[in-house]
């Protein structure tokens, strides 16, 4: 089974395939090949703020601790689907509305990842003997409270079940982190055929600068198969500690650092050495920001969003950065807005770094948005 959520507006139009959470998620994540012991011992602590931070547990992962009588939980399906089915294409509202399909199959989603014996209450519901208990990972109370949370208050879904597919991996996120978008995962695939055509690339360090819930550093991680390292950065202490959960989840710590800061602050001591740069920093104009999906614009970090009149500020700084920390033919990979920020970024690296930078290119994403600007540094 897959899971399909609708993509958000300030990505490309497209959605993606996942695996179903609860499949993925009743277990630990795969575990990774043995680790170097350098670069953990290095410092694989997070700085700073994010010490204090403690990453909350998504559903799927707590304990089912609550035994419910199957008749309670059935009132409780019966009233969240009459909720979901409640609400309409209502407005011309620029949050854009709910869709009732969409919920629904978020709903089914939402159950089994915090119910135990989902069937019961999903398909088996004739069959079952309603004076049984099920074994839920929330109490009753909570799974009232979260649905309301998104329907009435547009919370998204990932921040409900505060889990994302994402590739081949299933990342915590919560409030104060992005929800990895599936278009990102395209910066990995690059990354991937990089390496396996050219070992340089596989042995060297990598950086992952805005790296949010950490999706793009453990993703580059894997295709790194055990060799080379990466250090994942970002200002946000939400998103170093959240970072730093998925990192441990997926027992990556001898691969990835993560560490606290803004852009390439905290890489001083990598200037030069670096064979890979890529990031997916926050790319919308200010503008356009009040805008955006109500669940977008209300609940994710505003941090993660806004790039600034234009929405290039960051992408900017990023193209500074990159000629002084990559190595000779090093790699970059900047996601952006689309087309016309692709070919601006495409222009000043042009005109500003013109002997910085070779094979400079706009890659396109799944609808054949111009998305990523890559190239090598000379
Ligand atoms: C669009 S989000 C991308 C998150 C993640 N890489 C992903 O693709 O899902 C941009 C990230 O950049 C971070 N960020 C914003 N300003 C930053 C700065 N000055 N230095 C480092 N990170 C920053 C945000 O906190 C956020 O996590």
């Amino acid at each position: 089974m897959i899971r399909i959520f609708p993509s958000l507006r300030f990505t490309s139009l497209l959605s993606a395939a996942k695996p179903l959470c609860s499949v993925a998620c009743s277990s630990s994540p795969v575990r990774e090949p043995p680790q170097r012991a350098s670069f953990a011992e290095a410092k694989s602590a997070p700085a700073s703020n994010s010490l204090s931070i403690t990453p909350k547990s998504p559903l799927f992962l707590r304990t089912p601790s609550h035994a419910t009588p199957l008749s309670e939980v059935w009132k409780w399906h019966d009233w969240a689907k009459d909720l979901a089915s409640s609400v309409e294409v209502s407005s011309s509202n620029s949050e854009y509305s709910l869709d009732s399909a969409i919920l629904l199959r978020e709903l089914k989603w939402l159950i089994e990842d915090s119910i135990v014996d989902d069937q019961l209450v999903i398909h088996k519901r004739e069959i079952a003997n309603d004076s049984e208990s099920v074994k839920l990972r929330a109490s009753l109370e909570e799974l009232y409270d979260l649905w309301r949370q998104r329907i009435e208050k547009r919370r998204p879904f990932q921040y409900v079940v505060g889990c994302e597919h994402w590739r081949d991996l299933v990342l915590c996120v919560e409030e104060g982190v992005l929800i990895p978008r599936p278009e990102t995962e395209l910066i990995v695939d690059m990354v991937e055929e990089l390496v396996t055509r050219d070992d340089w690339f596989k042995n060297g360090v990598w950086a992952d600068l805005g790296t949010g819930s950490g999706a793009i550093a453990i993703g580059v991680a894997k295709v790194l198969g055990g060799r080379g390292r990466v250090i994942a950065t970002d200002l946000s202490p939400v998103a170093i500690a959240v970072a730093g959960n998925n990192v441990q989840r997926y027992s990556l710590q001898g691969m990835i650092e993560v560490r606290e800061g803004s852009w390439f602050e905290p890489l001083k001591d990598v200037e030069g050495k670096l064979v890979g740069l890529v990031s997916n920093p926050p790319y919308i104009p200010s503008d356009d920001i009040p805008g955006l999906q109500a669940e977008v614009g209300r609940h994710e970090p505003k941090l993660a969003l806004d790039g600034g009149i234009d929405g290039t500020d960051s992408l900017i700084q990023l193209c500074h950065g990159a000629s002084r920390m990559l190595k000779r033919g090093g790699f970059f990979a900047f996601e952006t807005n689309g087309e016309k920020q692709s070919k601006m970024i495409v222009d000043y690296m042009t005109s500003d770094h013109q002997n910085s930078f070779s094979d400079l290119k706009i890659v396109s994403d799944f609808a054949g948005i111009g998305r990523f600007v890559t190239g090598f540094r000379l």
